[in-house]
């Protein structure tokens, strides 16, 4: 699944040369995109502009606002976000606040298969594809924290303050998740997956968090999905520390998510009572979360279906 795909000059291509060459034609902004996966990889492109690493993208930060690409982020946002809506269909329904709302959602999607095979089953070369893909609970969560944050106030502001704190290790450079991260990379030999390795399912896992945290109108459903991230990133990473021990794993690989192992169950628990539980007194508010929560819920478990079936995991455990 990580193997690259060959390039195709489709809407991602041509947008990458426009911005490489500063040549943003209206005509563009018109472009149909040739598939699923190229509406995603140009969407993803167009939100590297907004959350990317700055020295990644600083060649192409001029055109961030300009209106052809501006244009274009709107109009598959718009379409992608449909298709995300219509995923949570194979969700349960639940019922009450966002509170309870946001708990049902994250107990019934809880566990999927694939961790228990990471913990079971999976080889180390497995290992590490998969957690090549799925990226852990961090990448930019510490940006995504900030991002959300930008407004509120009261209770809710100081609970995603610390949390980003705990993003940075509370002020210790060691502590710092990115940090704990880039050091199980390096020990484990992790290559970060480029767009045309991800798959679709992979994608839309990536896109998501960035279209809420790019447009004001979607802060509550931000607010959802980091909170659901939040309250089931705590048995994952217990299943990929068990997964790194039985391969003899080292402590570098392991520390990043022995972290989250233990930390994420106390950031859920306090995402919901101190931020979701005052913010949803606001009808907008509550939709909107428990609207974000359900749309996390969705590209996970289409993600995890597709890692499933791509490892094998259904069969490897009924012959278990
Ligand atoms: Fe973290
Ligand atoms: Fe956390």
């Amino acid at each position: 699944m990580t193997s690259s795909r060959p390039a195709r000059a489709g809407l991602a291509h041509h947008l990458r040369d426009a911005l490489d060459h500063d040549l943003l034609d209206p005509a563009l902004g018109a472009t149909e995109p040739l598939d699923h996966r190229d509406e995603l990889e140009a969407l993803a492109i167009i939100l590297g502009l907004h959350t990317g690493p700055v020295d990644r993208v600083r060649h192409w930060l001029a055109h961030q606002h300009h209106p052809v690409v501006a244009s274009l982020k709107s109009r598959l946002e718009a379409r992608f976000l449909v298709r995300v809506d219509h995923a949570t269909a194979t969700l349960p329904v639940v019922a009450g606040g966002a509170v309870t709302a946001m708990r049902q959602t994250a107990r019934a999607t809880m566990l999927p298969d694939i961790y228990r095979w990471v913990a079971n089953d999976a080889g180390r070369g497995e290992l590490v594809e998969f957690l090549s893909l799925e990226g852990g609970p961090d990448a930019s969560f510490d940006d995504l924290v900030a991002l959300c944050q930008v407004g509120l106030s009261g209770r809710p502001k100081l609970v995603l303050a610390d949390n980003y704190w705990d993003e940075m290790g509370r002020g210790s450079a060691d502590g710092v998740h990115t940090t704990l991260h880039d050091r199980m990379v390096v020990s484990l030999g992790i290559t970060s997956a480029s767009l045309s390795e991800q798959p679709i399912s992979g994608l839309e896992r990536m896109v998501l968090n960035d279209v809420l945290a790019t447009n004001r109108s979607l802060q509550p459903e931000l607010v959802g999905a980091l909170g659901l991230l939040e309250l089931q990133a705590g048995p994952r990473c217990r299943q990929v520390v068990d997964g790194l021990h039985r391969l003899g794993a080292d402590e570098d690989a392991l520390a990043f998510y022995r972290e989250h192992a233990h930390a994420d169950p106390r950031h859920g628990k306090v995402w919901l009572d101190g931020a979701v539980a005052e913010l949803a007194r606001d009808p907008w508010w509550s939709t909107g979360i428990i609207r974000g929560a359900r749309w996390r819920a969705a590209v996970n478990q289409r993600f995890f279906d597709d890692m499933a079936t791509h490892f094998g995991v259904e069969r490897s455990l009924q012959a278990a």
